[in-house]
């Protein structure tokens, strides 16, 4: 496993583990210290395939009952726009079925985006002020698109960006729709946390697996801070963490130096 905690001047922390289930115990770690140390976290999720690992530590740990999430509240980074909650490509219920389901959580303190009515941009405007009511993210767990996008935030996002309503990149559809019985039954707009919204979070965790990400983990790692790679965007948070594994990092010029 390979550490950097400084490896540019922005200050991001690196973590190269072996392979993708030594990658979901780092993280696992880091979210289960987050635990103990404050019973009440408010954590941010993304679904997707990438989180599996660590969702499925973290029920492991929360049966031995080495962590508890009774008193934890979560907020989920996006979902797809007005997919039924009982549509199983829906974020809705694949956390449930993965994670939430698994542990106690209550359900009041579960929020998912999911929403099917017209008035999309206030209920968008609802989660915001729920995150702050909550006294906002204490960590935020997050995946990352071969486009770089993070939650469903494509390309061409505006770093101010909040929570909202967006169109899907064609890269992302093509991606996702395996997830989905037919192309077409995928929807092709989301809801999802903004740029600025994932920023307010106090602490990042974004986790890469697989030679699919490679080129989108060195972009936002060390290219420049552009919307082009809405990843990018995390160069300027004082306490984002990459956790990656071999394959994803890849591409990346730091891992030549003082690999062990
Ligand atoms: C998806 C989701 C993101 C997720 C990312 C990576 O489209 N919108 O929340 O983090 O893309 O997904 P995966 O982990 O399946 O590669």
């Amino acid at each position: 496993m390979t550490i950097d905690n400084n490896f540019n001047k922005r200050q991001m922390k690196l973590i190269i583990c072996d392979n993708y289930e030594k990658m979901s115990e780092e993280a696992a770690l880091i979210v289960i210290s987050q635990m103990k140390k404050k019973p009440g976290l408010v954590l941010g999720l993304a679904a997707g395939a990438t989180p599996i690992g660590l969702y499925k530590l973290l029920v492991e740990a929360n049966r031995r009952a080495e962590i508890d999430f009774s008193q934890v509240t979560t907020f989920n980074v996006d979902e797809y726009y007005r997919i039924a909650k009982s549509d199983p490509g829906s974020y809705w219920q694949t956390m449930r079925r993965i994670f939430l389901n698994k542990v106690n959580i209550l359900e009041e303190n579960i929020n998912i985006l999911n929403y099917s009515g017209n008035e999309a941009a206030e209920f968008c405007n609802d989660y915001e002020k729920k995150i702050k009511a909550r006294g906002g993210i204490d960590l935020q767990i997050l995946g990352i698109g071969r486009n770089g996008h993070i939650g469903f935030n494509e390309p061409g996002s505006d770093f101010r960006s909040k929570t909202r309503k967006v169109k899907l990149a064609e890269k992302t559809i093509q991606a996702n729709a395996k997830h989905f019985r037919a192309k077409d039954e995928m929807p092709d707009e989301a809801l999802t946390m903004g740029l600025a919204t994932i920023l307010k979070a106090k602490k990042i965790l974004l986790l890469a697996s697989g030679k699919d990400k490679a080129e989108a983990v060195a972009e936002a790692i060390e290219g420049p801070m552009t919307e082009a790679m809405p990843a990018s965007v995390l160069q300027k948070h004082r306490n984002a963490a990459f956790v990656i594994d071999k394959e994803a990092g890849e591409r990346l010029r730091v891992k030549k130096v003082g690999q062990s």
